[in-house]
């Protein structure tokens, strides 16, 4: 499917299948093919498995059975310690950017660096970070102010340029915008573009209950229900789309917009 849009898989996955109990499956078969170099949207209603298949994609949760492979890479067999290492080319952005309280923006930033590149000096970590901030937006007077004293947009920023860190080939957000007022949740999603465009070759994984956002900065849309995908498509395919349940959540998305 990833094909359609002429770019190989970044994230290429199987049968899914995830079962919390051993009766219901939360994850009930997923076949997702996520096409390298593009911005893919994943949406669905609450509580249809979004974030436990974000949780799977990032190895935090191991599958019932089924296959995953990242960036060529199958994960379910990789251990604690490599898995560590491997996430290192992943960035994430959560709804609540949870930021240190007691850190500078600066410093927030550093924390992942000094974490995973203790080869870099002291200076070399804030230069990063301080570039990391800039290519977030955010002005160089609030660097070293607390989390507190920014407000809500420059801490998503924050959030965003911490996760650039370390230079993400895969960006993952889980709903960056839901609970933010349309002007935020513009800035966000202008954010989520210009960041995937930084670096060539970057996968952007976006989930949002929003379908007009999805129109909006997704090259390829990936709707799921009941724990399977129910469609996988552009843009284009989502508006052509005869399955009932597709057609209602675009006639929501587009009316918003
Ligand atoms: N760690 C967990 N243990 C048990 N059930 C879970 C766990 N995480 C998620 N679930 C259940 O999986 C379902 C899907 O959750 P989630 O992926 O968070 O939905 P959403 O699509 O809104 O992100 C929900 O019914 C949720 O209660
Ligand atoms: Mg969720």
């Amino acid at each position: 499917m990833a094909a359609a849009l002429g770019s190989e898989a970044a994230v290429e996955i199987k049968d899914l299948k995830k079962s919390f109990d051993g009766k219901d499956y939360v994850l009930n078969g997923i076949d997702l093919e996520i096409p390298k170099g593009r911005i893919t949207v994943i949406i669905g209603f609450s509580g249809t498995g979004k974030s436990v298949l974000l949780k799977h994609i990032l190895g935090l949760l191991k599958p019932t059975s089924g296959e995953i492979r990242v960036l060529g890479r199958e994960i379910g067999g990789m251990g604690v310690e490599e898995l560590t290492r491997f996430r290192q080319q992943y960035g994430m952005l959560f709804q609540y950017a949870a930021l240190f309280d007691d850190m500078s923006a600066v410093d927030n930033v550093v924390f992942p660096i000094r974490e995973h590149r203790r080869d870099l000096t002291k200076e070399q970590m804030r230069g990063i970070a301080r570039e990391k901030l800039k290519q977030s937006g955010l002005d160089e007077k609030h660097f070293d102010k607390l989390p507190a004293e920014l407000s809500g947009g420059m801490r998503k920023r924050v959030g965003l340029a911490r996760a650039l860190a370390l230079d993400p080939d895969l960006m993952i957000y889980d709903e960056p915008t839901t609970g933010l007022d349309p002007v935020l949740t513009e800035m966000v999603d202008n954010l989520i573009v210009s960041t995937h465009n930084l670096k060539q070759g970057t996968t952007s994984v976006v989930v949002s209950h929003d379908l007009y956002a999805a129109f909006r900065i997704g090259h390829y849309i990936a709707m799921l229900n009941n724990g399977k995908v129910l469609l996988a498509g552009t843009p284009q395919d989502f508006l052509d789309s005869e399955i009932e349940l597709v057609r209602k959540f675009v006639a929501k998305g587009v009316h918003k917009a």
